[in-house]
């Protein structure tokens, strides 16, 4: 039987070489065969797209969940640790520990992560459901300029206000605590997160939006629109994407992300999840891929869990394996989709390469960077080697971004790229290390306005 995937990969392969001579195209099709797209992230990767998921901190500690996680997806999402009620439990104190082990988790193995979500009427601290007034826009905006101060430069795209909007058929936007402090709350939210992070796209988040028919739908669709005619900064429009069969997956969703793609604002499927099974679940995730993929600004999807029991509606099985970790029919449907193509994502943002390097020669180690201290012009980080098996000695490469630059070390010995960007350090004295043990150095990044974490990787001989 001839891979479905492999069927697909022929006839692009084929069709982009189409006008050359028939040795040329049999070398091209000798290829190894399309380990690209044997994964949710490489099939996307293909036409520029991620595909990501929504992780709760408590479960990577299951080895069978964070290891799905990283081999299928590279966009993270904080299911629920980058919301309002975590990051500010009280008012002023924010608490970035259970966020922080999200993106910590994601940034070492390369991902990148959604922020989710700055503004909302829901999941807010006990505190902020009691304000309102001048107070509560005060201190959303406190919120959204804090935390987005504090990720700047590890996130992709914040979700800067979630589900601003009433459903049904008044196309009016949702009674809330915040839309009572003024209409122009979200806009005045999206400049904060814009001063706060000017480098994350800044989307507009919410559901029952992808039937382009629909109130709702249309009410965004406008405030969109007028945003951008007004300068309002806005990069995306999220598409939270959650299905049953109370609410199925349109029939006109690519007409729906098109028209909103053609304002100017990226579009995302942020929070896929389709209750069912079997054939009927997978086809309705082959037609949500095939939305995207024929829509160039459709950026990316991801699904909102990864096991059936890890979903927040685990009783309706909507995610792409099952509760042990097996790939489900929707599974299959969304990779070969992804492998079928469409239109190109023209400007796709490139996912950071692992801190973990595949195994060199006989001994291997691995370099994990982590946070030290962190002042107004500059920041310290710390790289912890270890050696996975015996090794003689170690070398590991720090490469940081421009403008920043390394300012100190400590624990090794350093040299340096012509472009200054790339560190080398080896071990003071010998590097011999027993298989499992580790050792550190540390360095100081005055970072000229780049808070980017620089990556790591090390080498053993
Ligand atoms: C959900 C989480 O999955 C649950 O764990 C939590 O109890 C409630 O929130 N729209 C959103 C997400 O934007 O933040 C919601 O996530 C699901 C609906």
């Amino acid at each position: 039987m001839t891979n479905p995937d492999l069927r697909t990969r022929r006839r692009r392969l084929g069709a982009f070489v189409g006008g050359l001579a028939a040795t040329a195209l049999a070398v091209t099709m000798a290829l190894p065969a399309a380990a690209a797209g044997s994964t949710l992230q490489a099939a996307a990767g293909e036409s520029g797209r991620y595909f990501g998921t929504a992780i709760a901190a408590s479960r990577l500690s299951d080895s069978t969940y964070s290891t799905i996680a990283n081999r299928e997806f590279n966009m993270i999402t904080a299911e629920n640790e980058m919301k309002m009620d975590a990051t500010e439990p009280s008012q002023g104190q924010f608490s970035y520990t259970q966020g922080d082990r999200i993106v910590n988790w994601a940034r070492q193995n390369g991902k990148q992560v959604r922020g989710h979500a700055l503004a909302w009427h829901s999941q807010q601290p006990g505190w902020m459901q009691n304000m309102s007034g001048t107070a509560l826009r005060n201190a959303m905006l406190n919120h959204v300029t804090q935390v987005a101060t504090y990720y700047r430069g590890k996130i992709h795209s914040w979700d800067v206000v979630n589900e601003a909007f009433a459903d049904g058929s008044s196309g009016a936007r949702r009674d809330s605590n915040l839309q009572r402090t003024g209409n122009d709350w979200i806009e005045a939210a999206f400049r904060a997160a814009r001063a706060a992070d000017p480098n994350a796209k800044l989307c507009y988040n919410d559901y029952n939006t992808d039937n382009w028919s629909h109130a709702k739908t249309q009410a965004v669709y406008n405030m969109v629109r007028d945003f951008k005619s007004r300068g309002v900064p806005i990069d995306c429009v999220g598409f939270q994407a959650h299905f049953n069969s109370g609410n199925p997956v349109p029939s006109n969703y690519h007409t729906t992300l098109s028209n909103f793609a053609a304002l100017g604002v990226d579009v995302q499927i942020t929070e896929l999840d389709i209750e069912g099974s079997g054939s009927s679940q997978a086809q309705q995730y082959q037609g949500i891929v095939q939305a995207c993929l024929a829509v160039a600004r459709c950026t990316g999807i991801t699904v909102w869990g990864v096991r059936d029991t890890d979903s927040w509606r685990a009783s309706g099985t909507p995610l792409l394996f099952d509760g042990s970790g097996n790939k489900k029919a929707a599974y299959t449907s969304v990779l070969n989709a992804l492998n079928a193509g469409g239109t190109t994502n023209p400007n796709p943002t490139p996912t950071p390469g692992p801190t973990t390097p595949p195994p060199t020669g006989g001994g291997s180690c691995t370099a994990t960077y982590s946070e030290g201290e962190k002042w107004g012009d500059r920041f310290n980080g710390v790289v912890t080697i270890r050696a996975n098996s015996a090794i003689n000695s170690w070398r590991s490469t720090v490469t940081v971004r421009s403008p920043q630059k390394i300012i100190a070390t400590w624990s090794g010995t350093p040299s340096w790229d012509s472009s200054g960007n790339v560190m080398t350090m080896v071990p003071n004295g010998s590097g011999a290390l027993a298989a499992g043990q580790t050792v550190s150095f540390g360095f100081t990044v005055q970072h000229n306005g780049n808070w980017t974490w620089p990556s790591v990787t090390c080498s053993a001989s």
